[in-house]
């Protein structure tokens, strides 16, 4: 460290709570580690989200962690054509405030202290520019998994190295030989994200994770030691540590009014007994016929069910799900009534409360990369029924490769606007819950296994925990 002691690193976390919340749970970790990091987190703070400022973030006890309110340039008058296109914009109006901030950091270092590098995820990449300046490494965190990673590296690689138009393969139907997948990928599961006009804008983020010095990943070895080993194998790629499951221990529950009446429904069911439905924080269907053949399945498999059912936001496209007022409008006629003993309809759900549950004994799940660590974590098997972005994916690894799902429609997609052109039938839904509970199946002893494997990867000499051990040598040779 040229004779320093002391390294801070500046966090620059895509605008959200949401994103907020990861990156201080990343942050810890590093921090828990040695004594030798410091953290600044710089919270762009967007007039869409209020909520995401860094004072609404109650900081821990630790002089080591701080965060920087960085004043937000005028977004509201940006076109919001698109989520990406708005994004991109977005972190580049930034540069100038994150740069005017470093240097205000790097003016009242102590003689022991420097800059370490910069910290950014996934759609922060025009932030490398800033850092560059600062002639500081860049180091990437990215929320999804090992899988995806070499997946989309895979086709930036096609694109930019091979000059092929990864056009082609939207819509197709063959199976694609893809470096961090063990069996072929049906095309048709591939993120929409890489193709058409977004296809460009995506992978060129993809292009610059290529310049950061090391990629820290929220995933566990023994979960994507496939992916993990592909990676590690091609020299065109940073370094990459698994340093997860880093799980948010703020799941909202201290902010759900529903959260008590929740948990004393599940003390009351059976062990493993309960199957829970939840499609994410922007998780709904649009279609209330798919409402409805949902509730037909529940009522026909004869399972206690747990049902967090969203209501589609009305007007505006980057707007989250609501909750009904009072969802019999959209049910079967006298479903509530008839299932009053044997199950709950709910709004938003405190996710991993529920999760560790000793009631609930199925998933239904979007397979977002979050919820897909959380069951993991809790050991509790999911049913597959991916929506968007790269959930189709994580379907496939979670029931092809690691045989801790079962398929309830692998190849289901919703649109940008939230609808679909597919319905999925009851009996087809029925079919995978019933699957989904049966006891002592092969996907509910491998699920138990991954359990205590995500615990045992973070606790000392576990792999995420030497993954984080590497990660900081790195960072800290890096600037020797
Ligand atoms: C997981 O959740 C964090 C916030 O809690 C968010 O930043 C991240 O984008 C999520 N990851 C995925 C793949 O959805
Ligand atoms: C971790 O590994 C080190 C070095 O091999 C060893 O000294 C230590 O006892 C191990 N800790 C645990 C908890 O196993």
């Amino acid at each position: 460290m040229s004779g320093k002691t002391k390294l801070e690193l500046v966090f620059i976390p895509s605008p959200g709570r949401g994103h907020l919340l990861a990156t201080v749970e990343m942050a810890k970790q590093l921090i828990d580690r040695d004594e030798r990091l410091s953290i600044t987190v710089l919270v762009i703070k967007p007039s869409f989200d209020p909520k995401s400022s860094a004072h609404s973030y109650s900081p821990e006890s630790n002089s080591r962690m701080r965060f920087i309110d960085i004043t937000e340039v005028n977004s509201l008058s940006m076109p919001m054509n698109s989520p990406l296109t708005f994004y991109n914009k977005f972190i580049e109006n930034h540069k100038d405030p994150v740069r005017k901030s470093v240097t205000k950091i790097v003016q009242d270092f102590g003689p022991n202290c420097e800059l370490g590098g910069f910290v950014i995820d996934m759609i922060c990449t025009a932030m490398i520019d800033v850092a560059n300046e600062f002639s500081v490494p860049t180091y990437l965190f990215f929320t999804s998994g090992a899988s995806v990673l070499g997946l989309i590296f895979h086709f930036q690689g096609l694109r930019d190295f091979q000059n092929q138009d990864v056009n082609v393969y939207e819509n197709s139907i063959e199976e694609l030989s893809i470096p961090s997948y063990k069996l072929p990928v049906p095309a048709k599961l591939l993120p929409a994200l890489m193709f058409d006009k977004g296809a460009a804008r995506f992978l060129n983020h993809v292009k610059r994770f290529r310049e950061t010095k090391g990629i820290v990943v929220n995933t566990f070895l023994e979960l994507e030691s496939h992916a993990m080993k592909s990676l590690s194998e091609d020299d065109n790629i940073p370094p990459v540590y698994s340093v997860g499951p880093i799980l948010s221990s703020d799941d909202g529950s201290d902010r759900n009014p529903k959260y008590d009446e929740i948990m004393k429904w599940l003390d009351e069911q059976p062990d493993s007994s309960v199957v829970f439905l939840c499609f994410g924080s922007t998780g709904c269907f649009d279609d209330e016929n798919q409402v409805k053949e949902i509730a037909v399945a529940l009522e026909r498999s004869g399972h206690r069910f747990l049902w967090s059912l969203r209501k589609p936001a009305t007007e505006h496209k980057f707007r989250t799900p609501g909750d009904y007022d009072n969802p019999e409008e959209v049910l079967p006629e006298g479903f509530l009534e008839r299932n009053s003993g044997i199950g709950k309809v709910i709004g938003w759900a405190p996710q991993i409360a529920v999760l560790s549950h000793r009631a609930v004994g199925g998933f239904v799940s979007h397979c977002g990369w979050n919820s897909t660590l959380e069951s993991m974590w809790c050991g509790v098997p999911m049913a597959v029924w991916p929506l968007s972005a790269e959930q189709q994916m994580n379907a496939f690894l979670l029931v092809k490769d690691l045989g801790v799902a079962v398929e309830i429609r692998m190849d289901y997609r919703r649109d940008l606007m939230g609808g679909s052109n597919m319905i999925v039938k009851a009996e087809e839904i029925e079919n995978g819950i019933r699957r989904l509970m049966q006891p002592q199946s092969e996907i509910r002893v491998n699920v138990e296994a991954m359990k205590l494997t995500s615990r045992m990867a973070l606790v000392e000499n576990g792999s995420s925990f030497d993954f984080v051990g590497r990660f900081i040598e790195n960072v800290v040779k890096n600037m020797s």
